[in-house]
């Protein structure tokens, strides 16, 4: 039983840029976000509030924010602690997504704190960020495998998933940060979180390290997701996670679903247009087989 409609989520100017070495002009950044929103883009990670010396790439986060909000698109920022949340609140955006690893090691690496020092900073920031009538993810990454511990238990996902939905978060998007859960992992983990926590938003993040984010998405459509982060050309990889490939191409995702007869509102011409934006200024291929099929540069 598939789904007729599928939402979405494009990472690429967030996910897919924080990897990059050279810093992306502010301007060109922006530029891509419009360009992915004029092909039907309707929910974005626009950028990052962490820390500018960990993450060069995001350090224009609020140039970014104030530039390109509007009322048509969900506009999405990554906050992972305190004082990020505090820079977004000196913002117009009104969509947060926190951030946490299920395994310890991965988390110190990414945010310095084991995993249960950032639930206990963000738990409470989440209350404050829907009193205020904000719209909150929660992205749990290491769902599948932690680059330094190896597999990780569903439970401590489910369990992990569990604190969050306590918490109030309207959505959560359980990751493959290093690419490496097979459809079958998948299938298993979405329909635990489906049946466990039916009332909030459920979204699939998968990179595509070993080329199994498609099976991956097609597993999980199988288990009752109908949303998945996607980046645009496919870029992406966390720095903090060593032999993170890119994200599902947005683009062969949303070839493969169309090819199904599911509908995702995104313009395939207009998605290679924004691709062509961003690609001069990246330091790899594009490697997506749609992008490489069918565009003219
Ligand atoms: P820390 O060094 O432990 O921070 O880093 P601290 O709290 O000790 O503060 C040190 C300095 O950083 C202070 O400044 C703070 O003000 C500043 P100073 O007094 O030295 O001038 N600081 C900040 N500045 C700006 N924004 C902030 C912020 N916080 C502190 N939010 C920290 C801890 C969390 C900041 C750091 O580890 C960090 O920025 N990590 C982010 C790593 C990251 O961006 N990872 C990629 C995103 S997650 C991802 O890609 C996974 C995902 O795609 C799903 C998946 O695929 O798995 C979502
Ligand atoms: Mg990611």
């Amino acid at each position: 039983q598939l789904p007729e409609k599928v939402e979405i989520i494009e990472v690429g100017p967030r996910d897919g840029l924080q990897n990059e070495k050279s810093f992306v002009p502010t301007e060109v950044k922006k530029e891509f976000i419009n360009s992915l929103k004029d092909a039907g883009v309707k929910e974005m990670e626009l950028t990052s509030f962490v820390s500018p010396k960990w993450v060069p790439q995001m350090g224009d986060a609020a140039e970014i924010v104030a530039d390109c909000l509007d009322s048509n698109t969900r506009n999405i920022v990554l906050a992972p602690n305190k004082k990020g949340i505090e820079r977004v609140y000196m913002t117009d955006c009104k969509a947060v997504g926190v951030f946490v690893g299920v395994s310890n090691t991965f988390n110190q690496k990414n945010i310095n704190k084991t995993t249960a020092e950032s639930l206990a900073e963000v738990l409470p920031l989440i209350a404050e960020l829907k009193s205020k009538d904000y719209f909150v993810r929660a992205c749990i990454s290491t769902a599948f495998y932690c680059p330094y511990e190896g597999k990780v238990e569903e439970d401590d996902v489910l369990g992990l998933c569990g604190e969050f939905v306590e918490a109030g978060v309207d959505e959560l998007s359980v990751a493959d940060t290093i690419g490496m859960a097979a459809p079958h992992e998948s299938y298993s983990l979405f329909s635990k979180l489906k049946v466990a926590y039916p009332d909030v938003l459920l979204t699939a993040h998968f990179h595509d390290t070993r080329k199994l984010a498609l099976s991956n998405i097609f597993a999980s459509l199988q288990a009752g997701v109908t949303r998945f982060d996607t980046s645009a050309g496919g870029l992406g990889g966390c720095p903090f996670a060593p032999g993170a490939a890119g994200n599902a191409a947005t683009e062969d995702v949303v070839y493969m679903l169309h090819r199904m007869g599911i509908e995702t509102g995104v313009d395939l011409d207009k998605m290679l247009k924004a691709i062509e934006v961003i690609q001069p200024h990246i330091s790899r291929p594009i490697e997506s087989t749609y992008f490489k099929l069918n565009s003219v540069t």
